[in-house]
């Protein structure tokens, strides 16, 4: 199927399965290498890493744990507005190698704050793993030391990615048609 509708849009296959399932194992091999020696903990964000983390973490050969975590948005008192808060951290991470899972940098804004709040737990290492990253939308600088794919300043559904709670269950990645 080259094309879905999801709610009231339509996307077409950008990122076929098996070119991600390529780099995913692309990724999980950089990782298996740099971490050799070490118990990395890694931290999936939820919900959009959720299928990207169980392909990678299931090609990844290195003793480790894995604790989802997610970001919890309200309303703050603040002019700023939103104030967004890491939950689901269950895990001790101090002296911790950890690395991040995220499904996808846009602005970057949102891996910055992650990193910003892991590293005040005072983790031995932080590292960002992303599938996608839309390198012309980045606002802030985030270093990000294993990607997938770049891929253009497009809206993307599928393999773990929504439009609006949808869309997420798909073997496929798929941009919006304009
Ligand atoms: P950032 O803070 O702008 O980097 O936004 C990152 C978050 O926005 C990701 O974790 C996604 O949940 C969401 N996001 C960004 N771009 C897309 C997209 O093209 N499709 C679906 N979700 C996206
Ligand atoms: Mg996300």
């Amino acid at each position: 199927m080259n094309r879905i509708k999801v709610k009231d849009k339509t996307f077409e296959v950008s990122i076929p399965a098996e070119e991600l399932a390529r780099e995913v194992r692309r990724v999980a091999t950089e990782i298996s290498r740099d971490y050799a020696g070490r118990e990395p903990l890694f931290l999936p964000v939820l919900n959009g890493s959720f299928i990207f983390a169980a392909d990678l973490l299931r090609e990844v050969d290195l003793p480790c744990e894995i604790s989802f975590i997610k970001l919890a948005s309200y309303q703050g008192t603040q002019s700023t507005g939103e104030i967004r808060e890491v939950i689901g951290l269950a895990q001790d991470i101090t002296g911790r190698d950890v690395i991040i899972v995220e499904d996808i940098i846009d602005s970057g804004l949102t891996m910055a704050h992650m990193i910003e709040t892991l590293e005040r737990h005072n983790p031995a290492s932080i590292r960002v793993c992303s599938l996608l990253v839309k390198p012309a939308a980045l606002k802030v600088e985030v270093p990000i030391h294993y990607r997938a794919l770049d891929i253009p300043n497009d809206f993307i559904v599928g393999y773990g990615l929504d439009y609006d709670g949808f869309g997420r269950n798909t073997k496929d990645i798929y941009t919006l048609v304009k």
